[in-house]
């Protein structure tokens, strides 16, 4: 009785803070323009491993849905641009579509948009006619289905819809698109839908010849003299990103649309390029996306629009060596094909990627009291359910026997289970991860490659806002769950 009011009261407490958490996301695109393509199913065990949660795929590939059926994952399927005039010009070619490559997935596949289309305005203008009649069409086949409330339509556009995006406050669509544009709204408006927007920073740089400093773009911090300010609302960007975003809210505006949320179906930096490409570097790749995450994960929206958080999908999972066109393009990936990454991608703090494929391990800290170490690894065997065996007496791991080294194996224990789901390395700041296996004599950390456990072969990548706030998040919460539920418990005893 007890122990159900004990347990119902961690329940709720753990609902709470994850609702308050789960705002905004990074996801990743999919391009598969890849010699040596994983299976479907390698590429699906590598989201899993890397915790994330929402992926854009291009097209529909059967092989790709099939594998993400049941997998958690938030899944974007694609219209191609060659498929898009046959569906634009017969409901019946888009309700086959629907059905053949949506409607066969669902639910077991969480398909929850349509991106009709890829740049459709900038890239085949003379489609243009029939973008938002094909919108309508799978829509419509949507509603024949029931799953128009489960599923939205929308299609990604490029910046370049919007000619002069700076200062935010006076962007506008170039206007020999206003109809299209202004039927799109409509339909957005009209169906509960998002913009989707391509924004990429790299590009609003390498083209600015000089007129905005890289800090600008890589989310750095800017001198106090080159500070970025909208003359006419006095906001200031600290970043490209925002102030494309907001220019693109501003445009819309202009159409008097409101409560149209833009959500950033590609963003991204490369890590190589050609000599004339001196931007695309390893460096500037993984500065931007660590701090896009950062950005995104912080929850809030642009200046214009704070409380709309900028959901986010990084461009891309791999590189894409197949793909034509300058150096750059074929190094956008922040994975290689076997799944190793290719720069260090880390939230912050603890939760460290490996810029390697071998495993991360978690240990106890040198030098920290060996009372917090106590606690920590009395959470870790008890709330935490590592599993502690073998550091009891005659036990593999129980000599050296000390509180160091003990702790070391419940954390990476503890660690190596609940990461997946949101756990961190960082028990009260006494645990650090590290890619040297601890593993000694007969005593195999789990995740090490000579154990049976599982979870060790890919470094995290952690993009779900489990992890918003950095290592120390998930952990604290379960520390505060352990205090919270003690406390509880201990009024329990008393009023007993
Ligand atoms: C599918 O995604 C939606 C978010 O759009 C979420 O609410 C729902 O729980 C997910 N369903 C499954 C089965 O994961
Ligand atoms: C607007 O779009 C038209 C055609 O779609 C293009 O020719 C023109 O250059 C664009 N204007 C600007 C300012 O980019
Ligand atoms: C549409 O285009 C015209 C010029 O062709 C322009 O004057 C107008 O402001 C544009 N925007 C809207 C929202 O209609
Ligand atoms: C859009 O949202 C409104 C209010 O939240 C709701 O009444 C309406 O049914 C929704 N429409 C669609 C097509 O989802
Ligand atoms: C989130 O990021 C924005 C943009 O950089 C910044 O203005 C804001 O203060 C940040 N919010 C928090 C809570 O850190
Ligand atoms: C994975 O691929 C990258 C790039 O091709 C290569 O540098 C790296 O050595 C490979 N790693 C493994 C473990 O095979
Ligand atoms: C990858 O990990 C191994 C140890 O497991 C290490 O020796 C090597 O230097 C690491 N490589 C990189 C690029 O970090
Ligand atoms: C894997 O586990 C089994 C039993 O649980 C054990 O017999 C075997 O030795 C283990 N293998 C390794 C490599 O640890």
């Amino acid at each position: 009785m007890k122990l159900k009011r004990w347990l119902a009261s961690v329940l709720c407490f753990t609902v709470t803070i994850l609702s308050c958490t789960s705002g905004a996301f990074v996801g990743v695109n999919i391009g598969t323009d890849v010699s040596n393509l994983p299976s479907a199913a390698d590429v699906v065990a590598m989201l899993k491993a890397h915790q994330i949660t929402h992926v854009r795929l291009y097209d529909a590939n059967t092989h790709m849905l099939q594998a993400l059926a049941n997998s958690g994952i938030q899944v974007i399927v694609g219209v191609t641009n060659e498929e898009l005039l046959r569906i634009g010009e017969s409901p019946s070619v888009a309700a086959a579509w629907v059905n053949k490559n949506v409607v066969a997935y669902v639910p077991s596949t969480n398909i929850t948009a349509i991106a009709v289309g890829s740049e459709v305005l900038t890239q085949i203008p003379n489609v243009a006619p029939v973008l938002v009649p094909a919108m309508n069409y799978i829509h419509r086949a949507l509603v024949a289905s029931n799953l128009n409330f489960r599923i939205k339509v929308s299609t990604p556009q490029s910046m370049e819809v919007i000619p002069r995006p700076f200062p935010p406050s006076t962007a506008a669509f170039n206007s020999s698109m206003n109809s299209t544009i202004y039927q799109l709204l409509q339909f957005l408006k009209n169906t509960n839908s998002s913009y989707m927007l391509n924004a990429y920073p790299y590009y609003g740089y390498t083209k600015g010849d000089g007129i905005f400093p890289i800090e600008y773009a890589l989310f750095q911090p800017l001198p106090s003299v080159k500070q970025i300010v909208d003359p006419n609302t006095l906001l200031h960007y600290n970043s490209m990103f925002d102030a494309m975003v907001d220019a693109t809210y501003y445009s819309i505006d202009a159409f008097h649309f409101s409560n149209i949320p833009v959500i950033v179906t590609e963003t991204g930096w490369p890590s190589f390029g050609g000599s004339n490409e001196p931007d695309a570097t390893l460096e500037n790749a993984e500065t931007y996306n660590n701090n896009l995450i950062r950005r995104v994960l912080n929850g809030s929206g642009p200046p214009s629009q704070p409380q709309i958080a900028i959901n986010t999908y990084i461009y891309e999972l791999f590189n894409e060596d197949r793909r034509n066109g300058p150096i750059s393009e074929k190094n956008w990936g922040i994975l290689n094909a076997n799944g190793s990454a290719v720069y260090p991608l880390s939230l912050s703090g603890s939760s460290q990627i490996a810029g390697n494929s071998s495993a991360v391990f978690c240990v106890a800290k040198d030098g920290v009291d060996s009372d917090k170490l106590q606690v920590g690894l009395s959470w870790a065997c008890g709330q935490g359910q590592a599993n502690c065996a073998a550091i009891q007496p005659g036990r593999p791991c129980y000599l050296p026997n000390n509180v160091k080294s003990h702790a070391s194996y419940a954390y990476n224990d503890y660690y190596q289970k609940m990461r997946a789901t949101g756990g961190t390395c960082d028990f009260d700041g006494t645990a650090t991860t590290t890619t040297v296996d601890p593993s000694y004599g007969s005593c195999r950390y789990t995740g090490s490659s000579n154990s049976n456990a599982t979870g060790g072969s890919f470094p995290p990548l952690s993009l779900g806002p489990e992890s918003a706030a950095g290592g120390s998040w998930g952990l604290q919460v379960s520390m505060l769950q352990y205090l919270i539920s003690s406390v509880i418990f201990c009024i329990g005893v008393v009023m007993a």
